[in-house]
């Protein structure tokens, strides 16, 4: 991670940017007075109750109750996190990030204004007049000049250097850093890595360019060639078509996971805009990360042959440790020698779309996978299948999914699930929340108060609206100086704020700095899965802290000395 961005330029920098400007592209608006009026982005609606004001720099919708300012739009709607949305905005106003030194390597952010200039360049190659034979293969794969245009589709032409040439400003160290050339091996010279190919442009989250794939379109091996790695290319969690998608469907709910990037455009073509394939790696707990932080359900279309299973249980493998009951996973398998894009063309959408929604759940898809082969008539096959899933059940998360997964193979082993359940719990760490309550010192600037329990409420600010009001009370307690209380009466002042607003809140404070840091951290959890557990920290924060301050308030103010000298007295009067 890049170092931290101090606070004095975020104030500047929302100083100058307009929220409009950020709104004005992403949801159209129209303008009446000082307010903007449009659809809300964030639910479904005919008539417009989504505002933008000009005045107060911030957006409300009178349907669905959002609302922020400029950089929790951004975290909102683009699904960025704080420091993108705070790049984004920076590079609309041309400032440039500053950063703290003293965090990890810089990105080097010039990367990707080469890999942006690389599309364009590939881009209007494709254009150009001696692009016929690849204009001529994408028609013959069914492909339309507006899909072409969207997922921003280019040709690398033929020769060694016409790209190195073209782009030769950069200077070739950088050329190479982005992946785009490559160093002749032992020598010095330098030429282009995708020639007389056409490419796919893969985008991160933010549309920013990160790489490529290119396919031959003639004779020629091997048949796709992909970008490196790179600083800002990392296959092992970037998915080819999750931006296109996301900006295809406003509050996308789900992905279908495919091979290929031709899979991925074929399906847009024919309306399945909610694709994305995997960069020629298989799909990791990464990838499961990325795609959970944007939708519910991810469904796996896999080949029905052997490597297709094969590539299914990895997938299981990889994604058990992140789900749950609402980050849902199934699969789809396909008939032997198709995929996805000969059976939509073959087939059509609506034959696709039943296929996916006949997709096998996870559990199911785990149980069966186990059982196959297993004569669950006898008595030590049914304890064989406990004894395999068993492990496996182990890495999932907490919750009622795994309380399904275990249910249904205490039933399929006839088996109590009460026994599994203890056995797939054996090995779970012990609950470390004690170690972490801290109580806040009564030096007057406060400290953070409890570090677990203030990460979740900064990263889901929702969940203080359903707790317990009198423990919310508590917590919002005005005489606590600690940075948890401070944000706690934020949220029951200005109920229904979002990460980024809330986060706003503390621009220029003490503080700012440790919630930003919070917002970014990874948690696994889901929303629901927190809930309780934020519950009872709060609970065993406010008595600790209850308990603490009342002892601390007695001695200072000598009541205790006095309750002593009393029941001494007492003691005295009785003798
Ligand atoms: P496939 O061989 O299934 O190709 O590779 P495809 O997507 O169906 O492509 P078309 O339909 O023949 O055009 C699936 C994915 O595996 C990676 C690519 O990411 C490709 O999209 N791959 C494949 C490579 O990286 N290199 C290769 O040589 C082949
Ligand atoms: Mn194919």
């Amino acid at each position: 991670m890049a170092g931290r961005i101090p606070e004095s330029f975020i104030n500047d920098l929302l100083g100058r940017v307009d929220i409009v400007d950020v709104i004005g592209p992403r949801v159209q608006l129209k303008k009446s007075g000082r307010n903007h009026k449009g659809l809300c982005p964030f639910h479904d609606e005919k008539t417009p109750s989504f505002n933008v004001n000009e005045d107060r720099q911030t957006y409300h919708c009178f349907g669905c109750e959002a609302h922020g300012t400029a950089i929790g739009f951004l975290m909102e709607y683009d699904s960025q996190t704080f420091p993108e949305a705070i790049e984004t905005l920076a590079s609309m106003v041309g400032m440039e990030v500053p950063r703290e030194a003293g965090r990890g390597p810089k990105v080097d952010t010039g990367l990707y204004d080469v890999l942006g200039a690389a599309a364009r360049e590939f881009q209007r190659w494709l254009r150009s007049g001696d692009a016929a034979a690849a204009v001529a293969y994408l028609r013959e794969r069914g492909l339309s000049g507006e899909i072409a245009r969207d997922f921003g589709i280019g040709l690398a032409p033929e020769g060694w250097d016409r790209l190195k040439t073209a782009l030769a400003s950069y200077g070739e160290q950088r050329l190479i850093d982005a992946g785009l050339l490559v160093r002749q091996e032992g020598g010095q010279r330098t030429y282009d890595r995708f020639r007389e190919r056409i490419v796919f442009p893969i985008r991160n989250t933010r549309g920013r360019v990160i790489g490529f794939g290119g396919r031959v379109f003639g004779d020629g091996q091997p048949k796709y060639i992909n970008s490196p790695e790179t600083e800002v290319f990392r296959k092992g969690r970037e998915l080819y078509g999750l931006y296109e998608a996301r900006r295809a469907q406003r509050g996308l709910q789900s992905v279908v996971v495919v091979e290929g990037y031709m899979d991925v455009v074929a399906l847009a073509q024919h309306g399945v805009t909610n694709a994305v394939a995997t960069l020629g790696t298989a799909i990791g707990q990464s990838h499961f990360e990325t795609l959970y932080r944007h939708v519910n359900l991810v469904v796996c279309c896999f080949d029905g042959d052997d490597a297709g299973r094969s590539a299914a249980w990895k997938a299981v493998d990889a994604a058990f440790p992140v789900l749950s009951e609402t980050r849902q996973l199934k699969f789809v398998f396909l008939p032997e020698g198709e995929d996805p894009d000969t059976i939509v063309r073959d087939q059509g959408q609506e034959h696709f779309r039943n296929l996916l929604d006949e997709a096998v759940p996870v559990g199911e898809y785990f149980l069966d996978h186990l059982q196959e082969g297993l004569d669950l008539d006898q008595a030590d096959g049914r304890a064989l299948l406990a004894e395999l899933a068993v492990p496996h059940i182990r890495r999932l998360p907490q919750g009622a999914l795994q309380e399904i997964l275990v249910n249904d193979l205490a039933t399929r082993a006839r088996m109590d699930p009460s026994a599994i359940a203890r056995a797939a719990r054996a090995t779970i760490e012990p609950d470390d929340r004690r170690r972490h309550v801290e109580v806040p010192r009564a030096t007057g600037e406060g400290g953070i108060g409890n570090k677990p329990l203030l990460k979740y409420v900064v990263q889901y600010p929702q969940l203080i609206d359903g707790m317990d009001p009198t423990v919310r009370a508590d917590l919002a307690d005005a005489a606590d100086v600690s940075l948890l209380a401070d944000v706690v009466r934020h949220l029951v002042e200005e109920p229904g704020m979002n990460t980024g607003t809330l986060i706003g809140c503390f621009v220029g404070r003490t503080g700012y700095d440790d919630l930003a840091a919070m917002a970014e951290e990874e948690t696994l959890l889901p929303m629901e899965a927190i809930a309780g557990d934020m519950e009872t920290r709060a609970r065993r924060y406010v008595l600790e802290r209850h308990g603490a301050a009342l002892t601390r308030r007695a001695v200072e103010s000598g009541l205790v000395e006095d309750a002593k000298r009393r029941s001494d007295a007492k003691v005295q009067q009785a003798l």
